[in-house]
Order: structure tokens, then sequence, then C-alpha cells
């Protein structure tokens, strides 16, 4: 059977992106931050998935405002970088794994979460930056990737509960993929900052450590977080924050079994305007 062995949570700053693809990571300014991942890319190789089911948000560059689904599942076959402005970053495509992710778009739409199925669409540095730091610059990236999108971009976005909840649902359907497949979820985007507005450049080390401390040993309580809560606190872009909820609630400890392990933590300001967090944890 399909089994989830792992939980990644990372910022997505697309300066992150930019700055390896314009082979920065090693001035001042940048050291301090990748170095937080070097841990990270060795742990990755060590630990290779077979699948990665990657919660992300879209930035109004395959959806727009035309048509905002609150979760959609990608179900292609592959997925090519999308040009945000400066060109399609030089990354490998995206292979997807359309078979489970099928079998998942089925069991959690049975669950009674709705979910719309995407059968094309480009994805932006919200999936490919965690890709790179987790990966580095491979010649392809080293498995297939579902790509699972959230609307924390246009209100009214879903709350952490239901993120939450949403998590435990992916779980069991994995748990019911009949194959033999090591998968990881990884959530993504966050930590705490604001793009806009007179608070932005707002960071608040309090509330991400906090929110780092539930993830790991209290999801339940990290779940009940109100939506205000973030975007007081973590400013209008830190409820990015909610998807990581997606990946907690599909982790072993959430269903009866284990406490995971925690691999690796990390957290460091600044990269570009934004708080970057990283978790990695394990299902022992
Ligand atoms: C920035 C951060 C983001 O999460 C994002 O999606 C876009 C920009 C920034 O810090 O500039
Ligand atoms: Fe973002």
């Amino acid at each position: 059977m399909a089994k989830i062995t792992a939980s990644v949570y990372t910022s997505h700053v697309p300066a992150i992106g930019a700055a390896i693809d314009l082979g920065k990571t090693s001035e001042p300014y940048w050291q301090p931050l990748f170095k937080g991942y070097e841990f990270s890319k060795h742990w990755m190789k060590d630990n290779k998935p077979d699948v990665i089911i990657l919660v992300f948000n879209d930035h109004a560059t395959a959806f727009s405002l035309d048509m905002i689904p609150t979760f959609a599942i990608g179900t292609a076959d592959s997925y090519q970088p999308a040009d945000e402005g400066w060109g399609p970053r030089p990354v490998p495509v995206v292979q997807g794994h359309a078979e489970l992710a099928a079998h998942i778009a089925q069991s959690v739409i049975q669950q009674d979460f709705d979910l719309t199925i995407v059968n094309k669409m480009d994805v932006d540095h919200g999936l490919t930056v965690p890709l790179s730091l987790m990966c580095g610059q491979p010649e392809a990236w080293p498995c297939p990737v579902i790509p699972f999108a959230v609307n924390v971009v246009q209100y009214p976005v879903p709350s952490g509960q239901r993120c939450f909840n949403l998590g435990k649902a992916i779980r069991k359907a994995v748990d019911s993929f009949d194959k033999d497949l090591n998968v990881q979820i990884w959530g993504t985007g966050g930590m705490s900052h604001q793009l806009q507005g007179p608070r932005a450049g707002l960071i608040n080390r309090e509330f991400d450590n906090a929110f780092l401390d539930k993830l790991i040993a209290d999801p339940a309580a990290a779940a009940a977080t109100p939506h205000i809560d973030y975007v007081r606190e973590a400013g209008s872009e830190g409820i990015e924050l909610v998807m990581w909820l997606i990946a907690r609630g599909a982790m072993d400890d959430v269903h009866g079994g284990e406490a995971p392990k925690l691999a690796h933590r990390f957290y460091h300001v600044p990269a570009s305007n934004t708080a970057v967090g990283h978790v990695i944890l394990e299902n022992v």
C-alpha cells in the first residue's frame, strides 16, 4: 500500500528562486538562508520518496480572478514552470503522478471535500521554489509531484481547521492506494510576511516560532488558530501558513499513531520581505 513517510514545511519566497537561478547562494545576504537547507538536501537524497504531494498556492499565475478554486489537485502527467513576468525559471519540468492524483481526487471528494480537478496547469514559485530548496539544481526533479493548490490569495480563504481536516482526508486516500509507494507531503508558503499596504514588511518572530512549536507538538492547537490571528499577527500573506496544516494532518499521530520525529527545524529573517521557516517531520 502507499504510505506517507514524512512531511516537509518550507517558505517559498520567489527571491530565493532567483538567488539560486542567478548563482547568488553564497553571497553574504543569502548564505545564512541556504545554510539552513544544507541538511535538507542531504536528507532528501537519503529519503527519496516515490511521489511528493506538494501543497502550495498559485499566485494568480495559473488561476486568476476569472476562476478561483479553493482546493485544486493536479491530475496531469506533467506541469511546465510558469512565466511569472521574467520568463519561466530554468528548472526541470515537473512530472505528475496521474494515477495517485486521480485516486486522491476520488477518495477526498467522496470524503466531502470539493476539489477542482486540474488537467493542465503551469506551476509558479509557490511550487518550484520549495523543490529547488530541497533538491538543489538537478537535471530532473527526483520524483513525480502532485501539485495541490489552495486559494490563500483571494478572499474568502479556507480556515486552518478545514485545511487540517483536508490533510486527514488526503492521508486516508493515500492509505487506500493499492500500490507500494513512499509518499511525502509538503506544506509550503509563509511564514510571517505582508507585501502590501501600510504594514508592508511586517515580520513577527514570536508568532512564527510559536506556530512552529504548535505545528510540531500540538497540531490540533495550531489548527484551531482563527483566520484573523494569522492576518493580524503574521501579516496578510502570513495566511499562507494554513497550507502547512494540510501536510500536518496527514501524519501518523493525527491518525492514532506515534508522534513524528523532528528531523530538522530552521528559521531565518529576512529573505526578501519574508521570514523563512522550515521543518522536516518523519513518521517513525
Ligand atoms: C514575496 C513573498 C511571497 O510569498 C510571495 O509569494 C511573493 C513575494 C516577497 O517576499 O517578496
Ligand atoms: Fe507567496
